[in-house]
C-alpha cells in the first residue's frame, strides 16, 4: 500500500510498488487525463506534477510518489481556470489534443518557477514534449497569452 496526495486528497493505492505512476493514476485512479505516448520517457504525454516538479510518469515508479503531493491535468484548477487553460482555450491549441495535458502540465510548471518567460525559455522548456499534431506555434502563443494575463 503506498500512500500520496492526489489533487488534493489523500490516496492509498495497493499495487506493486514498481507500478508506473501513469497506470496507478488511469487504471487505479480512473483519471484518464494523463496519456500514454511512449512508454519510455521521449515524448511527455504522460506529464503530471510531483511535488511542484513536471515528470514523466510513464517511467516514474509508485514507490518514488509515496508521501508526495501528486498534481494532474485533473488537479490544475477546480474549474479549468488555469490561466494556461484558458490560454489553450483561446488561441484554440489543440489539434487532436492527445499531447495536450502533457504540454499544460509541461508548461504549468515554467511558469510556476518564471512567471514571464522569454520565448526562448518558453521553446528551451517545452523541448521534450511531442506533438505529432505539430500545434508547437500555438503552445508558445498560448504559453504567451497566459504569461501576460494570468
Ligand atoms: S508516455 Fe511518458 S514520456 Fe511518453
Ligand atoms: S494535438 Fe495531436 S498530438 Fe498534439
Amino acid at each position: 500500500m503506498v500512500a500520496f496526495n492526489l489533487n488534493g486528497k489523500p490516496v492509498s493505492v495497493e499495487a506493486d510498488s514498481k507500478t508506473p505512476l501513469l497506470w496507478v493514476v488511469r487504471d487505479h485512479l480512473k483519471l484518464t487525463g494523463t496519456k500514454y505516448g511512449c512508454g519510455v520517457a521521449q515524448c511527455g504525454a504522460c506529464t503530471v506534477h510531483v511535488d511542484g516538479a513536471a515528470v514523466r510518469s510513464c517511467v516514474t515508479p509508485l514507490a518514488a510518489v509515496a508521501g508526495k503531493r501528486v498534481v494532474t491535468i485533473e488537479g490544475l484548477s477546480q474549474d479549468s481556470s488555469h490561466p494556461l487553460q484558458k490560454a489553450w482555450v483561446a488561441e484554440q491549441v489543440p489539434q487532436c489534443g492527445y499531447c495536450q495535458s502533457g504540454q499544460i502540465m509541461q508548461a504549468a510548471e515554467l511558469l510556476a518557477a518564471t512567471p514571464r518567460p522569454t520565448r526562448a525559455q518558453i521553446v528551451d522548456h517545452m523541448n521534450g514534449n511531442i506533438c505529432r499534431c505539430g500545434t508547437y506555434h500555438r503552445i508558445i502563443a498560448a504559453i504567451e497569452r497566459a504569461s501576460k494575463e494570468g
